[in-house]
């Protein structure tokens, strides 16, 4: 198993936002959370990505474990050297991009395999020539972020996740910052890795994704997983009234 993260708990001084969160993520998996704004949703992926610290429970990660909380106790946290081993076998993409803006494509995408995995320059020059045609801006590899479109920028943000070879790319609404057109271009991208046997988790507010794309979705609604199952469990056969007006908002929406 993948990811496998069991009963997390997590709050802001007096703001509880994750209550109880558990979920699995196998090996192929691509999994969508989908819920209201406030929900918990970010923060949840923050928790994993180590980008915020849980309160209580336990992360394990390829059946490591990353934290770890006894009953009655503190959540114990693996040594640091493990700890980064273990984040770099997940992969972020976020709303925003977070490109380097002073360098271009190739560079941005070289960046972080030579110098955090040590590659010798040349063969990650190869392998980012590789994941550009995959994400298909080969053209672009020599231009800045500030001349290509949102739309392309989160492709090479895509791009420069894998460029890491993570077991788990996680990505935060990667299209929510988009247009409809651009948004489409990026979702095909996602749509391609996931054929290829790339373990997603996407938070989205994409439910045409979330249901044709994802095979286990989760829907959240104030730091709980109100439901969960096949895209036919949620969006079909599920009577929960909370999810029920979630989708038909959703709905009006598009
Ligand atoms: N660093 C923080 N400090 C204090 N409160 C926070 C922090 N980050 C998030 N929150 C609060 O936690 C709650 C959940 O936020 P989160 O960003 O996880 O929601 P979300 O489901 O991702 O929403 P959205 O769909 O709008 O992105 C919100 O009430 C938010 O204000
Ligand atoms: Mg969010």
């Amino acid at each position: 198993m993948i990811l496998r993260a069991e009963n997390i708990v997590k709050s802001f001084g007096e703001l509880g936002v994750l209550k109880d969160i558990s979920l699995n993520v196998n090996k192929g998996d691509v999994v969508a959370i989908i819920g209201a704004s406030g929900s918990g949703k970010s923060t949840f992926l923050r928790c994993l990505n180590y980008l915020e610290l849980i309160q209580s429970g336990n992360i394990f990660i390829d059946d490591e474990p990353m934290v770890v909380t006894k009953p009655g106790k503190k959540p114990v946290y693996a040594p640091e050297k493990e700890l980064k081993t273990l984040r770099s076998k997940l992969g972020m993409v976020f709303q925003s991009f977070n490109l380097f803006p002073h360098k271009n494509v190739l560079e941005n995408l070289i960046e972080a395999p030579t110098i955090v995995k040590k590659m010798p320059k040349a063969e990650a020059i190869s392998k980012a020539e590789e994941l550009l045609a995959r994400v298909e801006l080969s053209d672009k590899r020599n231009a800045y972020p500030y001349e290509l479109s949102g739309g392309q920028q989160q492709r090479v943000a895509i791009a420069r996740a894998l460029a890491m070879d993570p077991e788990l790319l996680c990505f935060d609404e990667p299209t929510s910052a988009l247009d409809p057109q651009l948004t489409g271009e990026v979702l095909r991208v996602m749509q391609n890795l996931a054929a290829d046997g790339m373990t997603m988790l996407v938070v989205t507010h994409e439910m045409g994704f979330a249901r044709n794309v994802a095979n286990h979705v989760v829907y959240m609604s104030d730091g709980l997983i109100v439901e969960e199952g096949t895209p036919e469990d949620v969006f079909v056969n599920s009577g929960n009234p909370k999810l029920r007006a979630f989708l038909g908002m959703a709905e009006e929406k598009e």
